[in-house]
């Protein structure tokens, strides 16, 4: 941690920060930030700075180009156990796949994961400690060239703010329109990249599908309309029994950490995992024939999310069989369990960070 340059002028503030009572996702924001800048080709120091307002001008590359991605990660401190992150390598490593797929440069690994250490470590008295909750960590990068020709930037600032925040959602499940018009992602585009457009592109659908009463909208592949994608923020999972299934990867999905570690975890309690292709239609009629039981969404976010229906803009809906189904439940247990450092971790995905308050 010795070379993160720190503004002792933020430690008091940091120290007397307080906890609303009532926390909700994303809203109150830690005291402080991390900022490094790039230029010339090379990567400033890592600098602890008062959260605080950003000054860009109005031709900044990233307001009209949209050169910019994120990540999301989680710090855990529940019972006052902790604070933990969870495998904050795989979301510097992922953070670098986007950044090459948006021409942006690098982080070095041991750059992302040091910063999301600090911020985790001087938030440390104020981690929410009921389980679900924890503080939000949202690392980030964006193009800071200050001209409206369109080409890469060639300065670049990476930020590091967080949330210490309740559970994603407030409900115990949600209904899930399939989308049938739009599409998230297409071949040889961004989708495997969690760059802002392609949150963006998601928000009419997710606008219809409140109209409709669904929560959130289940991505089809952009040729075919046929094979089931992923959701705006998570991924997809059905049970099949004790099998689960989840769409393989392709260019136009965001490979989630959780979808990653729910395979090897669901594998080691001994449940069958299937990674392949899946229609919509072979899904609607498996929950219609009730030999798909349960499905749920699963990201940082949210955690692992049973889904209680899949329906259609025609109108169309089916229920599945368990609404919050037992598989969903026992991963959902045991996988935050080991992240809030209730159960063995026998995968050394949990890492434990020092407080410095
Ligand atoms: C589009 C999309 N898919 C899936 C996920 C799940 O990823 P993770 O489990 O790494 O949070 C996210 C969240 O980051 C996402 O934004």
């Amino acid at each position: 941690m010795s070379e993160i340059n720190v503004d002792s002028s933020v430690l008091e503030t940091i120290q007397n920060f307080k906890l609303p009572n009532d926390l909700t996702f994303g809203k109150v924001l830690s005291p402080f930030m991390i900022e490094c800048d790039y230029a010339d080709g090379k990567w400033g120091e890592l600098k602890l700075v008062p959260y605080r307002q950003l000054s860009l001008d109005p031709t900044c590359k990233v307001l009209h180009y949209a050169q910019e991605i994120f990540e999301g990660l989680k710090a855990y401190k529940v019972k006052g156990e902790g604070p933990f992150l969870f495998r904050p390598d795989e979301n510097a490593k992922r953070f670098n796949l986007s950044a090459k797929r948006m021409a942006m440069p690098e982080l070095p690994i041991e750059t992302f994961v040091k910063s999301v250490e600090a911020m985790t470590s001087y938030s440390g008295h104020f981690i929410p400690q009921r389980s679900g909750d924890s503080l939000y960590i949202r690392p980030f990068m964006f193009a800071t060239d200050n001209n409206l020709g369109i080409k890469p930037s060639e300065t670049f600032k990476y930020l590091v703010v967080a949330s210490p925040s309740a559970a994603y959602f407030s409900t115990g499940s949600v209904n899930v329109l399939i989308e049938q018009e739009a599409v998230r992602a297409c071949p040889g585009g961004v989708g495997a990249s969690k760059t802002g457009g392609n949150y963006a592109a998601s928000l009419l659908s997710m606008i219809n599908a409140k109209k409709l009463g669904y929560d959130q909208v289940l991505w089809l592949d952009a040729v075919e309309k046929t094979y089931i994608e992923e959701m705006s923020g998570m991924n997809f999972f059905a049970v099949y029994g004790d099998k689960l299934v989840t769409p393989e990867l392709t260019e136009t999905i965001l490979e989630g950490i959780t979808r990653k570690s729910i395979l090897d975890y669901a594998e080691f309690i001994g449940l069958k995992v299937e990674q392949q292709r899946m229609s919509y239609k072979e899904l609607i009629a498996d929950i219609k024939s009730g030999s798909c039981t349960e499905a749920f969404a699963c990201g940082t976010a949210v955690i692992i999310t049973p889904i209680s229906s899949l329906g259609f803009a025609s109108g169309e809906k089916v229920h599945l069989k368990e609404a919050t189904g037992k598989v969903t439940m026992k991963i959902r247990e045991g996988l935050l369990g080991l992240q809030e450092g209730r159960n063995e971790d026998p995968f050394n995905w949990r890492i434990k960070v020092e407080k410095k308050f």
